[in-house]
């Protein structure tokens, strides 16, 4: 099974500072995904025709079964993740993006600064995630099952959870 991570961050794709939210999307399914997943791993600035060419890339072209982007969701002139990733949609699936505001609110007030979706292209499923390398671990969680149901969906094999604690 393909998957891709994308992060979206000026600063971390200049170097100023290290991306703990990518590997930390990768790190999730490898704890709770028993399949073997191969990643196509990107880290761009926040420039919207770079973010389309690489979620165009990886859907049409490496046929990701799942693309998980992480920062430019938030309401700051530079966050284009939720445009750019409209823009290749197919079909929106905006439940993804309303459960991790909603889920978060309690503990993360600022979670409806995040304007963060989610939708498939062909065979693949785009999900948004927020930049902050902690809501990679706050958010994942919620939305596996509907990510797990969604691939099945999409035609490719189910994903095997692991059961807790097992390798
Ligand atoms: N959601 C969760 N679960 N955890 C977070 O730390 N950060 C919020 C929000 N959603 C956050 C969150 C903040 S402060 C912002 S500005 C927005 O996501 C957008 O973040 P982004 O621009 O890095 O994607």
């Amino acid at each position: 099974m393909k998957f891709a991570r994308i992060t979206l961050s000026d600063r971390a794709s200049a170097g100023v500072y290290e991306d703990r939210s990518g590997p930390a999307i990768e790190q999730f399914f490898a704890e709770r995904v028993a399949d073997e997943i191969e990643w196509q791993r990107v880290l761009i600035p926040d420039e919207r025709a770079q973010i389309e060419a690489a979620l165009l890339r990886l859907t049409d072209e490496e046929k990701c079964a799942l693309v998980v982007t992480t920062g430019g969701t938030g309401p700051s002139p530079r966050d284009v993740t939720p445009e750019a990733t409209r823009a290749v949609l197919e079909r929106e699936l905006p439940g993804f993006g309303e459960i991790i505001r909603v889920q978060s609110f309690a503990k993360v007030p600022t979670s409806i600064l995040s304007r963060s979706t989610a939708g498939t292209r062909g065979a693949s499923l785009i999900i948004n995630l927020p930049g902050n390398p902690r809501a990679i671990g706050e958010c994942l969680p919620l939305l596996l099952p509907a990510i797990v149901e969604c691939l099945d969906h999409l035609g490719h094999p189910r994903l095997k959870l692991r059961a807790d604690g097992q390798p």
